[in-house]
């Protein structure tokens, strides 16, 4: 390769981070309710059209679209922030991206009632029971907490977060979903939890988080799990070539998380003596799978 085909590169992939742009912005007044100005409305259009997705773009609830929008957020604003202060000690989340990166896990709930909790012996019937609980380790901004209040409004949350920025975070997202009776935040890593036997449902999404406290996060989980309860343990699933599997740890690693080796997650989820472990794939297209294990009964 010569520094003409390199440049050949470059251009093919800006194609796609403009490509991007174009339905970040097409989506974004979707979910606002907005109009795009005469212009900027034509030209991204003409992008949509050629891509061929004017239609489902078009016909898509703002809800749906709302999780898409927050992906290409997450990816374009961390990845402009990496560039402009490259330097290790810059890399804390801003505000903006920190809603984005929580937007993107507010699709989660949806996911997991229709397609996931179905294939979890007694999770539908136990998130809908009087007391039912869940913890979101790394709640965040709460996003993805207020999302599972839209699918369980009578779930209880605990959500923990070591980062005092993202909490003061959640809490005004919280306040202003009405929900603070609902959610309880702490400032907090999840390994230190202290509750025996309290939570229907742990989430742990390890791509956020060093490999040795997602360890010790599992471990902690099955003693603070009710009997029966369940651990759903988000991860990396990387691309389907050696390129999205070194992106898959460029962009991971960037960030402080984990990117589990095939299997060695859900080793990990039985070591700890969970049971009735198993692999489940995440949306489609996502770079996303999930382990789930339960706590013996
Ligand atoms: C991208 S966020 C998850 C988004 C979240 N679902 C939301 O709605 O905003 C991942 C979070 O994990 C947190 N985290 C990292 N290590 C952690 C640990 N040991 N215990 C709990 N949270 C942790 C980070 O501070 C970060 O806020």
């Amino acid at each position: 390769m010569d520094i003409q085909d390199l440049r050949i590169m470059v251009a093919k992939h800006a194609t796609s981070t403009n490509a991007l742009v174009a339905l970040g912005l097409a989506i974004d007044a979707r979910v606002r309710g907005t109009t795009l100005d005469g212009d900027t409305a034509r030209r991204t259009e003409a992008v949509l059209g050629e891509l061929g997705i004017s239609d489902v773009v078009a016909n898509t609830s703002a809800r749906e679209l709302a999780p898409v929008l927050a992906g290409i957020k997450a990816d374009l604003l961390s990845g402009g922030k990496l560039l402009s202060e490259p330097s290790e000690s810059s890399r804390h989340l801003e505000d903006g991206m920190r809603q984005a990166f929580g937007d993107v896990s507010a699709g989660f709930p949806l996911l997991l009632k229709r397609l996931i909790a179905p294939l979890l012996a007694d999770l539908p019937e136990r998130l809908e029971s009087p007391g039912a609980t869940f913890l979101d380790i790394g709640v965040g901004v709460g996003a993805l907490s207020i999302a599972m209040l839209r699918q369980w409004p009578g779930l209880k949350v605990v959500g923990v977060d070591p980062m005092p920025e993202a909490i003061a975070q959640a809490r005004s997202n919280v306040m202003a979903a009405g929900l603070d009776d609902r959610i309880e935040l702490r400032t907090g890593l999840g390994q230190d939890i202290t509750e025996e036997n309290a939570f229907d449902l742990v989430f742990v999404p390890s791509a956020f988080i060093p490999e040795p406290q997602v360890r010790a996060i599992v471990a902690r989980g099955r003693a603070a799990l009710r009997p029966g309860g369940w651990l759903l343990l988000a991860m990396v699933k990387p691309g389907p070539d050696a390129l999205g599997e070194a992106l898959a740890y460029f962009r991971t690693g960037i960030f402080g998380g984990t990117v589990f080796e095939k299997d060695a997650a859900r080793d990990c989820v039985e070591q700890c003596g969970y049971v009735e472990t198993r692999m489940l794939p995440g949306p489609a297209g996502a770079p996303v799978a999930f382990v789930v294990g339960r706590k013996p009964v």
